[in-house]
């Protein structure tokens, strides 16, 4: 029976660019959405920016434009890279958009009209200066567990200590620097109490479905078994987003109508005329609580608690259908660890787009990618050997050998028939991956692949046994060449139906290859027989771990520039006068945290043979220890001795970098613009070796 599915990935947060661990979500919707599709389903794909927030507000206030520009800078280079990763959306939707507002407010009022939200005075914290409530992320301070300074206000990065805001020790403002107050404010709440009863026999019925993993499951379990407090859905102004109807001054807090943005978007597609069968009826068929349509929404686990408690709570108090799966996934690392940005394996979408080919990381995240909350690692060198291996080795190639002999014999057309046993063989490989519908389905894309990979073997054990190559030159085994091709080009076509969701932009050539577009994977029931095919020309080419190495060194340099195109012009300088030169842009104070300025004091200054710009020098850096750096001041300073024993300031965390003359552990600052105008920079007495400049 053919079902009706609207398909969702989390919505990305407009305040960041689309990177890798974002395209495994996005990339897991699209194949699933593409295999349901090819199994005869009717499936609605929809997204949307995350654009409301605390952040987004500051960071266009930080940029000098308005927080709608941002958005739609944002918006627009999101759908880019997504697009380009073969993520092909029907919609992709804002969340500040009219249509979400009024979904917003029907949603809000019927959970008033219900008697599910209550009001109730809050104290927080408040900076005085720019006059607003912090988010815990705004406030930092000294850890009161560890005592490590510059610690955000609900977690310290260094000891691992969760706490709440007011217990930090001498708090700060991220935004002004200030030290906030507490101040009290009338928040809005929605009663979750009221739907444990309701939250657990979904849990129990999704569960039983195939709609909610095991795992999330008892996640759940443990949440109910703390008990489900009120949650608080109103921010003060100023914030970017929903005004609370008859509530001037409060906001509806982001992950209000975050998701009620997966409906709007839904909405937006059904009254835009895009499908025929959709339509404003359409949706409202569609939401209603006896709905037999069906919801999926593809997360990773950091956000289970807003889409299993929160989410359906929400629908349920306003009347509406719930989800009929929430499929969870764990999150990408890269060589076995956390992204990292200094080391590179933070890359953005566009930088690996830049590099390499989206199908090639598809098909490695789909050969990773289970039903389970497990993290799925990006393993480089697994990549590049899994992609030209499978990809390359093992499916392209039975078309680039078969290909040739094809044309030049038999005109390029297949054979009307095969030979009973050849059929059977055919017969055979089409049903054992026949057993990948379902586990598409199941979202074991891993068991999949393998499964293809099996067959793909069998195929080139077929091609290598039979040896075309040899045939063609026997013109008595004509007919007998004519099978081996047709059936390993069958083989081919087999394979690439299986795996169209997975590379679709390889398939998509393949098939124009091939001279058909079979959108059904019933197709591959049935061998292509008696039909001509086009000329072979390269589907696919191998990864050169030049282009790896080039995508993370690129990933690197993009994290010094600017995050987006959205980065304001620098402003001119107030000393410059007009037209004069315009000062580097304004940076935030977590930028200037970043730099590890320390004082030192100089142990040995001396000239470097063989170079005329450089002095070098040996500082006692305190507790870092000796350090040798190499500073091209020899101009402003002919007598290098006479600077043994006094205090520099340098940067001590600035990557160590390899010379002709030795490696240079960090630079030494210095005034002035170059050449004999340079003075190095003092500390006065008393300042220790290794004292941090701040
Ligand atoms: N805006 C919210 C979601 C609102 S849904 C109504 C949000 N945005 S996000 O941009 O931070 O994350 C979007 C999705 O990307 C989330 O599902 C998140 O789990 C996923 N990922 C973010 N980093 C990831 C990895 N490193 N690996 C895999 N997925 C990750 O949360
Ligand atoms: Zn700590």
């Amino acid at each position: 029976m053919p079902r009706e599915i609207l398909v969702t990935s989390a919505l990305p947060y407009a305040n960041g660019r689309i990177h890798l661990g974002h395209v495994v979500e996005h990339v897991q919707s699209d194949i699933w959405v593409r295999a349901m599709r090819m199994a005869g389903h009717t499936v609605h794909y929809v997204c949307a920016d995350d654009a409301h927030g605390t952040s987004i507000m500051l960071r266009a206030e930080k940029e000098g434009i308005t927080p709608e520009a941002l958005i739609d800078g944002v918006w627009t280079e999101h759908t880019a890279d997504l697009r380009d990763f073969g993520v092909i959306y029907d919609h992709y939707s804002s969340t500040h958009s009219e249509t979400n507002r009024g979904l917003t407010y029907r949603i809000w009022r019927a959970l008033e009209q219900n008697g599910h939200v209550e009001s109730k005075p809050v104290k927080q914290l408040f900076d005085p200066e720019r006059q607003m409530f912090l988010p815990d992320r705004f406030i930092k301070g000294e850890c009161p567990v560890c005592h490590s300074k510059d610690q955000y206000g609900d977690a310290c990065e260094v000891c691992g200590s969760t706490y709440t805001p007011t217990d930090l020790i001498e708090p700060y403002s991220v935004v002004s620097g200030a030290t906030p107050i507490q101040k009290e404010s009338l928040h809005f709440f929605v009663k979750l109490a009221d739907f444990e009863a309701l939250l657990k026999s979904w849990l129990e019925e999704r569960r039983a479905a195939g709609g909610l993993q095991s795992e999330v499951a008892n996640k759940l379990k443990e949440w109910f078994a703390d008990g489900l407090r009120s949650w608080d859905v109103s921010r003060d102004a100023p914030y970017f987003g929903f005004e609370i109807p008859d509530q001037s001054g409060k906001y509806f807090y982001v992950w209000v109508d975050a998701p009620v943005g997966y409906l709007a978007a839904f909405k937006e597609l059904c009254e835009s005329g895009r499908k025929q069968e959709l339509g404003p009826a359409h949706f409202e068929r569609f939401v209603r609580a006896e709905s037999d349509t069906e919801m999926v929404h593809f997360i990773g686990k950091d956000i289970i608690y807003f889409h299993t408690l929160f989410w359906p709570a929400m629908l349920h108090g306003a009347s509406l259908r719930m989800p009929t799966a929430v499929n969870v996934h764990g999150f990408l690392t890269v060589d076995g660890a956390k992204m990292s940005k200094s080391r590179g394996t933070f890359v953005n979408a566009r930088t690996y787009l830049d590099h390499l080919d989206a199908d090639y990381l598809r098909y490695y995240l789909a050969s990773m990618l289970g039903p389970t909350l497990a993290d799925i690692d990006l393993d480089l060198k697994a990549f590049e050997e899994r992609v030209n291996s499978h990809l390359v080795g093992k499916w392209v190639n039975i078309a680039s050998r078969c290909a040739g002999f094809l044309h030049k014999n038999f005109d390029g057309k297949l054979a009307d028939t095969l030979p009973q046993t050849a059929r059977a063989r055919y017969g055979a490989a089409a049903a054992r991956l026949e057993a990948c519908a379902a586990l598409y389905e199941a979202r074991d894309y891993a068991a999949a692949m393998r499964a293809i990979v099996e067959v793909a073997d069998e195929a080139n054990a077929y091609v290598a046994d039979h040896a075309p190559w040899t045939m063609a030159k026997d013109e008595s085994r004509h007919a007998e060449l004519h099978t081996v091709l047709t059936l390993a080009l069958n083989y081919f076509r087999l394979l690439t139906i299986w795996l169209a969701p997975v590379v679709p932009a390889t398939a998509a050539r393949a098939f124009e290859f091939l001279g058909e577009a079979p959108n059904r994977f019933t197709a591959a029931r049935t061998p292509l027989l008696g039909q001509g095919i086009n000329p072979f020309k390269t589907l696919a080419t191998r990864i050169d771990t030049r282009q790896i190495a080039a995508m993370i060194e690129a990933s690197k340099e993009s994290m010094q520039s600017p995050d987006l195109q959205t980065a304001p012009a620098p402003q001119p300088s107030p000393h410059g006068g007009g037209g004069g030169k315009l000062g580097p842009p304004t940076i935030s104070i977590d930028d200037f945290a970043r730099l590890d300025l320390r004082v030192a004091k100089v142990l040995v200054c001396e000239p470097v043979d063989g170079s005329d710009k450089l002095l070098r020098f040996e500082l006692d850096a305190g507790d870092l220890g000796k350090r040798q750096i190499f500073s091209g001041i020899k101009a402003a300073y002919p007598e290098p001795a006479k600077l043994v024993g006094r205090n520099v300031v340098f940067i001590a965390n600035l990557a160590p970098r390899k010379m002709r003359f030795g490696v240079s552990e960090g630079m030494i600052l210095s005034a002035g613009t170059g050449g004999t105008d340079l003075f190095l920079l003092d500390a006065d007495q008393g300042a220790a070796p290794g004292a941090p400049v701040k």
